[in-house]
């Protein structure tokens, strides 16, 4: 068995590293959500580092490695750019530091869009190059045929629909969809139909409520909203953002806290502490033995 998805816990920084516990999996899960109807809501936060994950993994179902990553961690100004070994870097570091969650990683844009043989040669490698549970994809009736391809070759797949970020250019921008009546049958259509292609769970971002609840009422699959509603059957949110870690966010993250202050006033104290040598003190110097 590889090891590169296994924490050497003699060499990581986290002491004690997080007990290890059973994984949950996808058929879990799917079935979460029972004859329609889910009792206690699902939990998802993105994750794209080892120790984020350790951190996050005890409270949540699902650590998705979003191709979000490229704007969090990247700078990026959209998820275009985001790579397949980007994708496979951040996605092993996940499993490696998650004992619990199911992970799901993102597929990223140009990767499974070309055919479904495509598809399939980019999700395999996701999966046995990081050792994740299960890819996300974008898109409705377009994927379904690729969804269905690949769950019938042992590839999970979490469809998602609405604001579909890899469409920005078609969309034109990232505001809520379904506001016309047009839209709104095509987004329903859209979740029926990676469903009956064999998608596990989907997620709905950025929605008009309406939608969100019609989708999560008529699905029987799990439904993980993201500016959707609370009444989906999970929620879902980029990590960074409801830590508060950037000033501009979308309307529908709630800060859960304000670590960009945090971050800065430590960098602060810091610098002035080198800048007066009052670091390192004594505590963080060598002395030879006497
Ligand atoms: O890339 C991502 O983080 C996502 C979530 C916002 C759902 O797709």
């Amino acid at each position: 068995m590889s090891t590169t998805f296994q924490l050497d816990t003699s060499t990581s920084r986290a002491n004690p590293t997080p007990r290890p516990r059973k994984r949950l999996t996808v058929p879990k899960i799917r079935d979460h959500k029972k004859d329609g109807l889910t009792k206690e809501p699902l939990v998802m936060l993105t994750a794209y580092t080892a120790r984020q994950a350790q951190l996050l993994d005890e409270h949540c179902d699902l650590l998705l490695v979003g191709d979000s990553l490229g704007q969090v961690i990247y700078g990026l100004d959209s998820t275009l750019p985001v790579t397949l070994d980007m994708m496979i870097a951040h996605g092993a570091a996940v499993v490696r530091g998650s004992y619990h969650a199911v992970v799901v990683v993102d597929m990223p844009f140009g990767a499974y869009e070309a055919s479904k043989e495509q598809a399939f040669e980019a999700a395999s490698k996701i999966m046995s190059d990081t050792g994740c549970a299960a890819v996300k994809l974008e898109g409705g009736e377009a994927m379904a045929e690729t969804i269905t391809f690949l769950t019938n070759r042992g590839i999970p797949v979490m469809a998602h629909v609405g604001l579909t970020p890899q469409a920005v250019n078609v969309l034109g921008g990232y505001a809520a969809r379904g506001r016309s009546q047009e839209e709104h049958e095509k987004i329903l259509r859209d979740a029926k139909s990676v469903q009956d292609a064999g998608a596990f769970a989907v997620v709905a971002e950025g929605v008009v409520e309406p939608i969100a609840i019609s989708m999560t009422k008529s699905l029987k699959i799990p439904v993980i909203g993201i500016g959707a509603s609370a009444e989906c059957d999970g929620q879902v949110l980029v990590t960074e953002d409801m830590l508060g870690m950037f000033e501009r966010v979308p309307r529908f993250v709630k800060r859960y806290e304000d670590m960009a202050s945090v971050i800065s006033k430590a960098a602060a104290t810091y610098a002035e502490e080198v800048r007066t040598r009052a670091f390192p003190g004594e505590d963080q110097t060598y002395q030879p033995k006497t």
